[in-house]
């Protein structure tokens, strides 16, 4: 393992509860399940996972509950290599995610549990861990002092600082100058920037509207339409999605965050950690689970099979 390459990520852990179906309900029908799964998830923990599979060192800061699932939520990041020593136990429930699987998409329900119960002490207590990690990972699924407590903390300590707003919940724009690169999808841009979202234009257009507000680097996912991104130096540019076997969705856009602080923290260029990270996150798509398919990284640096869906809408990029 390359000591070089130090994350930490503050986030939330859960247990997913995955309902395979044919179709999804419509509100007030019952449906049957083909298949159901008891899957390690939680955005924070997903991103410590995909992290860790490529060969970072991870630290999560997280909670969990007293409940039975605790116990294995915990030793599944140990497993896939994640230091868990800055994991609280609460007393109640651990957070648990309901996620419908169907059509190749799916739909979440998350209730928060232990996650909730972080604090912005929490934070202050592991002190330590700012002053050695490269890259701060940071998603919404804890509470936004936390959130913001973690981006003051990496700060201090003139760390980068990625925050993916997920699930989408507006925040100040005094929190700008602590995020180096935000990286919303569609709906939470949209959310972000209070402007629908549809076509290209939509998004090159929000971006533009966050980065006048002071956000600096912004990537966008927008699933298999690829990414979109607004660079620091007010450059936009796409980079086209692989078109993949979609087994499951769930945890593509951690798999992508976990990948691009990876390669951040590596010293690549933003174009080229996007360009890593798309990978990474089509390789997880092909596989179930939001940890477990989460790729290792000789299947991401070696003959990578896929071919993109469509060239990039103004070339390949660079910057
Ligand atoms: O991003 C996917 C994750 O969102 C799932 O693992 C689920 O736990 C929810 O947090």
């Amino acid at each position: 393992m390359n000591a070089e390459k130090r994350i930490l990520v503050v986030g939330s852990i859960n247990m997913d509860l995955v309902a395979e179906m044919t179709r999804p309900p419509v509100m007030g029908e019952t449906v049957l399940a083909n298949a159901l799964h008891h899957l390690p998830g939680g955005k924070g923990a997903n991103q410590a996972v995909a992290a860790a599979r490529l060969g970072a060192r991870v630290v999560f800061l997280g909670a969990v509950g007293s409940d039975p699932f605790a116990a294995s939520l915990i030793e599944n990041l140990k497993t896939a290599g994640v230091a868990t020593h800055r994991i609280r136990t609460v007393d109640g429930p651990s957070g648990i995610a309901l996620i419908t699987l169907a059509q190749g998409d799916n739909q979440i329900i998350i209730y928060p549990g232990a996650n909730h119960a972080l604090k912005p002490e929490d934070v202050l207590q592991a002190e330590e861990e700012f002053k050695t990690a490269q890259v701060v990972l940071l998603q919404f699924e804890i509470p936004l002092p936390v959130v913001a407590q973690a981006a003051r903390s990496a700060k201090a300590h003139g760390r980068r600082v990625i925050v993916n707003p997920a699930p989408a919940q507006a925040f100040p724009t005094e929190w700008f100058p602590y995020i180096d690169v935000l990286t919303p999808n569609r709906e939470e841009l949209a959310t972000l920037s209070e402007m629908p979202v549809e076509r290209p234009s939509d998004v090159v257009q929000a971006m533009r509207k966050l980065k006048a507000q002071g956000a600096r680097a912004i990537v966008t996912t927008l699933g298999d339409a690829g990414v979109a991104y607004l660079n620091a130096d007010g450059e936009a540019r796409f980079v086209p999605a692989y078109d993949v076997p979609v087994v499951d969705t769930t945890g593509a856009g951690d798999a992508f965050n976990g990948a691009l602080a990876v390669a951040l923290a590596e010293g690549r260029s933003l174009y080229a950690s996007i360009e890593f990270a798309n990978r990474v996150a089509a390789l997880k798509v092909t596989r179930m689970g939001a940890q477990a398919g989460m790729p290792r990284r000789e299947e991401v640096d070696g003959n990578f099979a896929w071919r993109t869906r469509r060239p990039a809408e103004d070339g390949s990029g660079s910057e």
